[in-house]
């Protein structure tokens, strides 16, 4: 059924949203050196904005009548202390949400419910608004 389909595919941006919260809470605490006063801060907003992201995920997975996970994406999050290597995990983890939510736009383009296919497209581009500013910041 095309509603199986649609929350398989919330359900793995939801894994990801739940994986971008503990990565980037775990950079947040240990980043080092003098990148700590602006990168710190960074994760920190990258938290907030996937929590928010999961909460509208979560919600759209229980108005389809779905059961939403709760477990994170298995992808391993790579501890460092290196920012360098912090932001080329954080534009990987940016890239893959972006796919996510784009699959999911096709997927919802001829949805009779426009509000979850407007709130996926906003989640969409925060994450390409993400994926380009990790991509400055790596050079
Ligand atoms: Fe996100």
């Amino acid at each position: 059924m095309g509603n199986e389909k649609l929350i398989t595919k919330l359900n793995e941006a939801l894994g990801w949203e739940l994986r971008a919260i503990n990565m980037y809470a775990h950079y947040v605490a240990n980043i080092r050196g003098i990148h700590r006063l602006q990168l710190s801060p960074l994760f920190k907003s990258e938290v907030d904005e996937s929590i928010i992201h999961a909460d509208t995920v979560r919600n759209a997975i229980v108005k389809n009548d779905g059961v939403a996970v709760t477990k994170r994406n298995p992808e391993p999050i790579l501890h460092t202390t290196d920012y360098t290597i912090m932001i080329k995990e954080s534009l990987k983890t940016e890239m893959q949400a972006a796919v996510v939510y784009g699959e999911l736009m096709d997927m919802l383009e001829n949805d009779d419910d426009k509000e979850i296919y407007d709130a996926v497209e906003q989640i969409y581009l925060s994450e390409v608004r993400s994926v380009e500013e990790m991509r400055l910041l790596i050079n």
